[in-house]
């Protein structure tokens, strides 16, 4: 039996080409912004500067924040969220990957709220809450990966401390989101799979861990992981492959919205462990993950045997869903591991005491669907991934 309350209060506008709608959406949202975009990849195809000249000529004045890396630090957000205050923007626009938009929904609290923006980390006790003057958010994804532009959530990372935690809050919904796919055709194949693969991870979670076996939404997502395990080696083998570059771009969004996971009411712990690694070495998520996954489904795979041949059978045609999921990874070239990504092998009790600590809510465990993870499940799960 299924309980959830569902809320999706974001606007998009899906298609190719329409990037170039930027402008009139804008002046819905306020006379002026502040741009946040990446480090170098939308100036170098002229896309920073379409969407500038777009918002402009609607009659928008628009302040740049360029230069924002993998793994947004809170340092980071409160300096541009000041920026944003002295400059009076009255609403962000985020143009680029995950980071890029969790910035912008950080930066949104950041010029309204007082404090830094770590202290509204949900995953802390003491942490604040997010209210209604949060700036409003549009945000334009150029990568098909985190589905930030479909959800109220932002992650974040501190680099003092090295952890990486959430904020989620209605307040943080895009009032509007512009899904263009022909936006992520230059994307690479390395970063296709990676993001590939974090789309999966996303829905994966809920969906092996579920308490419940509530079928409308196990359907739902069974369909999300398969779309994106016929698409992603297309667009791998062939960037400019647009009618798989839009089936991922929707299913990413899909697979990160409040639909996730709706009604099954599991726990998942593989975006919780991976996040100590971004968060200490300043990997890509989604490498991260690439690396980490076949290790999290073998330690799992005591608990999860059942679900995971409903997997392997719903999504690969074959019944061994470890042995599926690991040829997948390895024909879009995402068979990593975490020795190729640079993680320091020592770290590994240190990762694992920190997703506790972040993670725990004061107890000595995760959560991870029927059972819960202590140090060293977690630190094994490392191991067996270099
Ligand atoms: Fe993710």
């Amino acid at each position: 039996m299924a309980e959830f309350q569902f809320f999706w209060p974001t606007r998009f506008l899906f298609g190719r080409g329409e990037v170039e709608k930027a402008g009139g959406e804008a002046k819905k949202l306020g006379r002026r912004a502040l741009l946040v975009a990446g480090r170098s990849s939308m100036r170098r195809m002229g896309i920073l500067d379409r969407v500038m000249e777009n918002v402009r000529s609607s009659g928008v004045d628009v302040v740049l924040h360029e230069g924002v890396g993998p793994n947004p630090r809170s340092g980071l957000i409160d300096e541009v969220g000041e920026f944003a205050k002295r400059e009076r923007c009255e609403f962000v626009i985020g143009l680029g990957g995950g980071s890029v938009m969790d910035a912008a929904k950080g930066i949104a609290i950041a010029a309204t709220h007082p404090g830094s923006v770590w202290e509204y980390i949900n995953s802390f006790s003491e942490f604040s809450e997010v209210t209604g003057a949060a700036l409003p958010v549009m945000e334009i994804p150029t990568v098909a990966g985190t589905g930030s532009e479909g959800n109220g959530t932002t992650v974040i990372s501190n680099e003092k401390t090295h952890e990486k935690s959430f904020i989620k809050s209605d307040f943080l919904f895009p009032r509007i989101s512009i899904i263009d796919p022909g936006l992520t055709l230059s994307v690479t194949p390395g970063m296709t799979a990676e993001t590939g693969v974090d789309i999966v991870c996303h829905v994966l979670e809920p969906y092996l861990t579920r308490g419940t076996g509530f079928s409308a939404s196990v359907r739902i997502t069974e369909a999300i992981m398969r779309v994106v395990a016929e698409n992603l080696p297309a667009a791998v083998a062939d960037g400019d492959n647009y009618g798989a570059r839009e089936s991922l771009a929707w299913s990413a969004t899909l697979a990160c919205s409040p639909l996730r996971g709706l009604g099954l009411s599991g726990a998942g712990s593989l975006h919780h462990i991976e996040h100590m690694v971004s968060g200490w070495f300043d990997v890509s998520h989604g490498g991260g993950l690439c690396a980490l996954l076949p290790s999290w489904l073998k330690y799992l795979s005591g608990d999860l045997r059942e679900k995971l041949e409903q997997f392997g059978l719903e999504v690969f045609g074959s019944r061994d869903g470890i042995g599926a999921m690991e040829d997948w990874l390895r024909k879009v070239g995402a068979d990593r591991t975490l020795a190729d990504m640079g993680v320091d092998r020592k770290a590994c009790r240190q990762m694992a005491l920190d997703t506790i600590r972040v993670y725990g809510r004061g107890e000595k465990s995760i959560p991870s669907g029927s059972r819960r993870l202590f140090v060293e499940d977690i630190v094994n799960i490392y191991e067996d991934a270099f």
